[in-house]
């Protein structure tokens, strides 16, 4: 959630600072800034509301440059979106700060301030971030003690980088709950909210660690922990092939991501899956002792991750013979939770990084369970540094803000999971084939259904004077059904709701009419004839039907009924096969009304405040 990028050098900062920040937007677009020093001590700042782009063209037009300097793309937490609310933000002109996260205690900080005479011109948290720092400075003298002094009346989530007009041969940087990486250059260094950002100057990279403040020059980098000691932090080069920041043809990345779930997933599965099975170590150093005695799941995530864990619960309970429960991370970080014996808790993120799923760790791991384990995408992410296994999901940098080639890759780890899981409980071989054979079937499939491209390019002409959509599905298909209605939502602004069709007859139904479209997915499964009543249902009352069904479910197109044939796939697959379709759906819809698709309003990737 919001972008921060940082840089001092001896040329001037100005196009890394905005390259960095045009990768970073994804995390957030309500307005960006930059403050630079030049070599003359000069202190400058340009604003925007709005993308990138709008300060790009100002700076094109009024420019300013600097050899140090940081820049913020912002999604708007306290102060709604205006120029003044936007970072970098000042103390008398001459502490500029940008952040990520939110001091929840600053208003009691701000009342504080105020008394003490620091002027206020905007209404965010992150003022008060300044002018501490400003005041512990002038009781100190030294910029990198009064970030240690200010940090510690700090409550809350920061990562922060912190320039002093009157010292400019140094940054300093704090982090304490949201991410901060450094980059290493030659004769300059960097910092990035994520080193997608710096891809282009370096790939030498020292991630910081909770509470660690870190002093930065263009030589120099001294990192310090939560007590003020000297530590040393490990530079990783980092070996992501992708460079996400190109659409490589596309449209648009969410279009480019898609497509790219063959590949990915194949990515994901080799080397892991053998012919006759999976090694436990897929999931880390000592797995296959730690799973051995796990009984029950608990799976804790956010948004799309929750849907993977939805569908995860089917699998686990039904080939693993393990008991499984799933939870939204905001909800089961706030209340009290029964642990059952020998438990793993799962947490599932796209980025690693997201605050809820983080605190829901932190929280699970003082209650006794039995391990924890993460699926990420993300390597070096706080989820994959304090959880005691991880599977990395290799779905490469998702861009897009509505998730899709990071939830088929999370689907993809928890099959594999249900047979490293399924092998300590009594998991049939004919399952355990099953599941070998389904995921061997699993690229090869999805190429095949991306070719329904122009059927559902189609369709979506429908959708698009619609203002409400219903999404129907039973089994391992219902939380497919519910991901289906998020992606439509997160990108078209098309209400859509998802419902287990067995429920319709207890409320929904009464919302049928013609101008409601009913999406249902209906692989060739044991529920299929249970489906067909339901949409029966539905047509009896006028509903207007799009049906992705296998062909040998036939289910046939008449006037109120339209039907996508999905490729025939093995029962364990389908609810990532049938995905597609979906996602596929969402976004020609979203392109015909004319969306922003790949940064739809209101929304941000990676979600690091509560
Ligand atoms: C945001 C994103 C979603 C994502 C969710 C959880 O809402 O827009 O796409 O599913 O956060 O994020 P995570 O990184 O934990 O998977």
């Amino acid at each position: 959630m919001c972008g921060i990028v940082g840089a001092i050098a001896e040329r001037n900062v100005v196009p890394i600072l905005l390259e960095g920040l045009r990768r970073l937007e994804y995390r957030g677009y309500d307005s960006a800034g930059v403050a630079l020093l030049d070599g003359q001590g000069n202190l400058q700042r340009t604003r925007r509301i709005g993308k990138v782009k709008e300060l790009a063209d100002a700076l094109q037009d009024n420019p300013i440059k600097g050899v140090t300097g940081i820049a913020h793309t912002r999604w708007a937490t306290h102060g709604g979106v205006t120029e003044a609310n936007a970072h970098p933000h000042f103390s008398s002109e001459r502490i500029a700060v940008v952040h990520n996260g939110i001091i929840e205690n600053y208003e009691s900080l701000r009342t504080d301030l105020t008394t003490k005479g620091y002027g206020f011109t905007s209404d965010t948290d992150t003022e008060t971030i300044a002018h501490q720092v400003h005041f512990e400075l002038d009781n100190c003298d030294d910029l990198l003690t009064a970030v240690q002094n200010a940090v510690k009346k700090f409550h809350g989530a920061y990562g922060t980088v912190i320039l002093d007009k009157n010292d400019p041969d140094r940054v300093i940087v704090a982090r304490s709950g949201s991410p901060l990486v450094i980059g290493l250059g030659l004769g300059e260094n960097f910092i990035a909210s994520d080193q997608m950002a710096l891809f282009p100057v370096t790939r030498r990279f020292m991630f910081l660690e909770e509470g660690d403040v870190a002093e930065i020059t263009r030589t120099s980098i001294k990192v310090f922990d939560s007590a003020g000691l000297p530590v040393e932090r490990e530079v990783k080069e980092s070996n992501l092939e992708h460079d996400a920041g190109d659409k490589a043809g596309y449209r648009h990345y969410m279009l480019k991501e898609i497509h790219e779930q063959p590949t990915v997933i194949r990515n994901t599965l080799s080397g892991r899956l053998q012919d006759n099975g999976i090694s436990a170590n897929i999931f880390g150093h000592g797995a296959d002792e730690l799973l051995a005695k796990i009984k029950h799941v608990q799976i804790i995530a956010c948004g799309t991750s929750y849907h993977s864990g939805m569908t995860a619960r089917y699998w686990l309970e039904q080939y693993a013979n393990v008991s499984c429960n799933v939870e939204i991370a905001s909800e089961f970080r706030y209340r009290k939770s029964y642990v059952h014996p020998n438990s793993l808790i799962v947490t599932i993120s796209q980025s690693g990084e997201t605050a809820d799923t983080l605190a829901a760790l932190r929280l699970a791991k003082e209650q006794g369970y039995a391990a924890s384990l993460t699926i990420c995408n993300v390597p070096g992410s706080s989820l994959v540094r304090e959880s005691d296994l991880a599977f990395m999901t290799l779905a490469g940098a998702e861009i897009g803000v509505a998730s899709t080639k990071a939830f088929t890759t999370q689907l993809t780890g928890f099959l594999m999971l249900t047979m490293a899981l399924g092998k300590h409980n009594n998991m049939s071989q004919d399952d355990h084939q099953h599941i070998i054979k389904a995921l061997h079937s699993l690229p090869a499939k999805l190429e095949e259904t991306l070719q329904l491209t122009d059927g559902i390019k189609a369709l979506a002409e429908e959708f698009a004077d619609m203002h409400h959509s219903l999404f129907l599905g039973r089994g391992d298909q219902y939380p497919i059904a519910m991901e289906g209605a998020l992606k439509l939502k997160e990108i078209s602004y098309i209400h859509a709701e998802a419902y287990a069709s067995g429920e319709l007859k207890h409320g929904p139904l009464a919302l049928i009419d013609d101008e409601m479209p009913v999406i249902v997915v209906a692989p060739n499964n044991e529920l299929l004839e249970k489906l067909k009543s339901n949409v029966e249902e539905v047509r009896a009352r006028g509903g207007i039907m799009y049906v992705f069904a296998d062909k040998e479910a036939n289910f046939k197109s008449d006037e109120t009924m339209r039907v996508i044939n999905v490729p025939h796939c093995e029962s364990a697959i389908a609810p990532i096969v049938y995905t597609l379709p979906l996602q596929l759906l969402s976004y020609y819809v979203a392109v015909i009304k004319g969306t922003d698709v790949d940064q739809p309003r209101n929304l941000a990737k990676s979600v690091t405040v509560e």
